[in-house]
């Protein structure tokens, strides 16, 4: 190689190798491959051509190698980049790794992602920040199910630049047709995809072919060995800034009552001082005051750079909120078709509600059940009633307020990582379940406005003297939930209240008739059950639920959508021996001979409520005493309607 040597340079004079390295271009690239395709061997291999691997950690590879290495007595490089001890003892890499390593030419951010299927997620995260990829294949097996699989996510999140490298071919004796034959299988699939072009590479990461230099051992193939080509690649960080104005706000920066700054990363585009903006969703136009950057005012900011605005006028602007060009603003709106690639063991449950967070803003979503799902082998459209892990579909995904956006492909072809790309996050455990790209908004949604109601809920409710209410009450199958219910409903009645009680049973012969008692089926159930009492509590009635409701998530759904005071989680708390012995529709016994499947407490969950604001103990308390506390409770805290 040549004679720059790093980790002299380091050593000797640190800030010169900073400064050396400061004006390079970066290219972030992903490898991935099959298990044992060789990916970190290949990394390794890379690392240490380009020095960056250090005296001591040369010392260490050596003698691991000889201790857990594959390789008999030669330097085993995937010892180098399998940081994690059980990756060793497994012999497969679980987690993304980024590696930093640079050349004369150029600097590269590596994310070294996994293999195994289950590991999709770590694909995603690596891929989505990435200029390239590097799929690699076993020459020996050629194209498998996992190249197709990380080619369909890699462009799907829109990699450009897709390097094929062919490795191994030290085993297949370097074989030229060997190599063709792989290619044009490739090349097949590729183009099904929409990958129109890609540069296939012979390597070996073991014997160093096509690595750093050409190989005397593939005569045959005329192309730049795989580092040249990392070298030359043309990222094209220019088209950004050439692009209309965006910036998503990430906080507010108020320090005292003169200064109202907004802080973000430009997503696109180049701004200004005095550029008219649109601050979105509100739609308010104003101009950009300043550029305020660390080393003082800036007269221009691009894409990529963190910057803090102030803006001629008070606006309103909030996180989460985006600053863009007045006169080519992104789009708000509520209602999405979306590609999801689900990363959770836990699948999606249609209807459920989710954190969606995309860039700065953070909303909660629905996902309808799967338009269809995609085989990634055939790209067949498959019917699915819900995502798995690592299952690719397309849905309809709905916020519960607008949010600004744009396709994550535009019809230009354009990508927009930063408003287009979403992951979902499941609001009980935090965890992210899925990664996806938002395809467009749907028309029907724009056209559907609010229409202004003059009699407010307000007037329905002083009509009728009364303040709304809803009573939710939640247990088992069989608790008496129904029988209380109807007691207090009854006294209320006496009392001269205007009330109605919706009836889990009853509303199964009508409204939800078409509901089973699957998991989305309950929270559609649920959902609906509880747009019908919000409704019915507009109109100022006090409203009685009677639903099993087994989900925490979809009681808190219904609880956020009434003022505070107005909700009232009624907890008929019987135990399932009690519930099971009275069991007063038989149900139970169908349920334990397997007759009824997905039964409450036997064969499907009940999530017991946390904090229910009324609980009912059926074992110690009976139902007339129940309803007279329940009752008191809830008139209790009655004020009158101004
Ligand atoms: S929920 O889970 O979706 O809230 P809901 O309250 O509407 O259930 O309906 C429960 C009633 O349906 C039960 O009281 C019982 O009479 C009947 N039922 C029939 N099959 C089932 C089942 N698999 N699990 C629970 N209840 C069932």
């Amino acid at each position: 190689m040549t004679s720059y040597r790093p980790d002299a340079l380091i050593a000797s004079d640190i800030s010169a190798y900073l400064a050396l390295h400061q004006n390079k271009s970066l290219l972030r690239f992903i490898t991935c491959g099959s298990v044992d395709d060789g990916k970190s061997t290949l990394i390794g291999r890379l690392l240490y051509n380009s020095k960056m691997i250090f005296e001591d950690q040369l010392a260490s590879l050596e003698a691991d190698s000889k201790r857990l290495g594959t390789q008999g007595q030669e330097i085993d490089f995937a010892l180098l980049v399998d940081g994690l001890a059980a990756e060793r003892e497994q012999g497969i890499t679980i987690d993304v790794a980024y590696r930093f390593f640079a050349t004369e030419k150029r600097k590269f951010i590596v994310a070294d992602t996994p293999g195994h299927e289950q590991y999709t997620r770590n694909m995603v995260t690596g891929a989505s920040t990435a200029d390239l990829a590097v799929i690699l294949i076993d020459a020996r097996k050629g194209v498998l199910t996992q190249t197709r699989r990380h080619s369909y996510l890699a462009h799907l999140l829109g990699i450009r630049h897709i390097v094929l490298a062919v490795n191994k071919m030290d085993l297949i004796g370097y074989d030229q047709a060997a190599y063709d034959a792989i290619v044009e299988d490739y090349r097949a699939f590729a183009n099904s995809i929409g990958i129109a072009a890609f540069t296939p590479i012979p390597i070996s990461g073991f014997k160093g072919d096509n690595i750093t230099a050409p190989s005397d051992n593939t005569p045959w193939y005329q192309g730049p060995a795989l580092l040249a080509h990392l070298e030359a690649v043309q990222v094209d960080a220019d088209a950004d800034r050439a692009r209309d104005f965006r910036l998503p706000v990430q906080w507010v920066n108020r320090p005292n009552l003169d200064f109202r700054g907004f802080a973000g990363l430009i997503a696109s585009g180049t701004v200004r001082p005095g550029d008219p903006v649109r601050i979105l969703p509100s739609g308010r136009t104003t101009r950009v005051a300043r550029i305020v950057a660390l080393g003082g005012d800036r007269a221009e900011a691009v894409a990529g750079e963190s910057v803090t605005l102030t803006l001629a006028d008070e606006v309103d602007c909030s996180r989460g909120d985006v600053i863009a060009s007045a006169d080519a603003p992104p789009q708000a709106a509520d209602q999405f078709e979306a590609t999801i690639v689900w990363m959770d063991q836990t699948e999606l449950l249609p209807g459920r509600g989710y954190w969606l967070k995309l860039g700065t803003q953070t909303v909660s979503a629905r996902v309808q059940p799967p338009r269809y799902a995609i085989d990634v082998n055939t790209l067949a459209e498959l019917s699915a009633p819900t995502l798995a892990l690592n299952d690719i579909g397309v849905a309809e995904v709905y916020t519960d307020r607008p949010i600004v956006f744009e396709p994550y492909v535009d019809d230009g072809g354009q990508l927009n990582k930063d408003l287009g790309g979403f992951i979902l996050i499941d609001k009980a455990t935090n965890a992210t379940v899925a990664a996806g790209m938002l395809r467009f908004s749907l028309r029907r949604a724009q056209n559907v406005h609010w229409q202004a109601i003059e009699i407010t809920r307000e007037a329905h409710a002083a009509h009728k003297g009364q303040q709304p209410r809803l009573l939710w009450f939640t247990g088992l199958s069989g608790s008496g939930k129904s029988t209380i219910a109807n007691l207090v409903e009854k006294k209320l009645h006496a009392m001269g209240k205007h009330s109605f009680l919706l009836d889990g049973d009853n509303i199964r012969h009508g409204l939800n008739k078409d509901l089973g008692f699957g998991d989305a089926d309950r929270i559609e159930n649920i959902r609906r059950v509880g747009e019908v009492a919000k409704l019915m509590t507009d109109a100022g009635l006090i409203v009685l639920t009677a639903f099993i409701s087994p989900f925490r998530a979809e009681r808190e759904m219904v609880r956020a959508m009434l003022p505070e005071s107005e909700f009232f989680e009624i907890f008929i708390d019987t135990p399932l021996d009690v519930a099971e012995a009275r069991d007063v529709k038989g149900l139970y016994k169908k349920a334990r001979t397997g007759e009824i499947a997905n039964f409450t407490g036997i064969s499907s969950p009940y999530e017991a409520p946390a904090r229910p604001e009324i609980r009912v103990d059926t074992t110690k308390e009976t139902p007339e005493e129940a309803a007279e506390r329940i009752v008191e409770t809830v008139m209790g805290t009655w004020s009158p309607v101004i």
